[in-house]
């Protein structure tokens, strides 16, 4: 009997030991269809390959594994984007918990709203309510953890757009709101600057001219989001031997 509890205690204390020392930087990128069946993430990823931030730094996580066909062929495709799926959906099914679950997350990067709108007809207050919901779940996983989330990229049907704009609008106050130094929301604008007819393949999906503004606009959101999350998992290492 002794010796068994002897041995849990060692396995316990070798698995904390593990998940304290281990550094790497999980990072969801979760949303619908312009998360999952886009260019943007392998070339996210083949851009931060010449940074401080490559493989060895940041593990990109999530359930979906899709193959796009993007030019970059090379990069890590783990995700959380589901086509055709609402916030209003995910949150009310409690979907994420799930996600999460299976694929712990330091850092998240959400592209939502886009469904609820144009399938949903869903209101910007039911939108913002089940985002409210979803960064509740994404800190009941992690207490610390980093949200990048976007002001959505137009549509080419041009009549959605200025609920669209009101949805971007309203998500800056909403994440103000929201905000803590433990867990920080940036806000990152996908909409200014994108076309919605020279910067979309079909009307609703970034082209290759649309994934490569859309990587550049969440590049340096990541950045200081995986700079903020190592500051916490490895940082009181570095510090001490500095
Ligand atoms: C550290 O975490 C990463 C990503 O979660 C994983 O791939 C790697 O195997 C882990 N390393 C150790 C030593 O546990
Ligand atoms: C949230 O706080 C961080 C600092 O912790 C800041 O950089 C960020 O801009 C804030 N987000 C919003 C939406 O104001």
């Amino acid at each position: 009997m002794v010796s068994l509890k002897h041995l849990t205690l060692t396995a316990l204390a070798a698995t904390t030991s593990a998940q304290t020392a281990n550094s790497t930087i999980r990072y969801m990128p979760f949303g619908d269809s312009i998360t999952e069946i886009i260019c943007w993430r392998a070339k996210l990823w083949n851009k931060l390959q010449s940074t401080e931030w490559g493989t060895s730094a940041v593990n990109f996580v999530g359930s979906g594994k899709t193959e796009n066909s993007c030019k970059d062929t090379k990069y890590d495709r783990d995700n959380e984007g589901h086509s055709g799926f609402l916030a209003v959906d995910i949150a009310s099914k409690n979907q994420l918990d799930g996600w999460l679950k299976t694929n712990p997350a330091d850092v998240v990067t959400m592209h939502l709203g886009t469904n609820d709108i144009v399938r949903g007809k869903k209101s910007v207050v039911e939108i913002l309510g089940a985002f409210t919901k979803l960064i509740a779940t994404m800190r009941a996983h992690n207490a610390g953890m980093k949200i990048v989330v976007a002001q959505i990229i137009p549509m080419g049907q041009a009549s959605y757009n200025p609920q669209i704009q009101a949805l971007n609008t309203a998500i800056i106050p909403w994440a103000q709101g929201l905000n803590t130094t433990a867990s920080p929301i940036w806000v990152v604008d996908q909409y200014t600057g994108f076309s919605g007819t020279a910067d979309l393949r079909d009307g609703v999906h970034p082209n290759d001219a649309g994934d490569v503004k859309m990587a550049n606009v969440w590049f340096p959101a990541v950045v200081r989001a995986f700079e903020a999350a190592r500051a916490e998992k490895g940082g009181r290492a570095v510090r001490f031997t500095a």
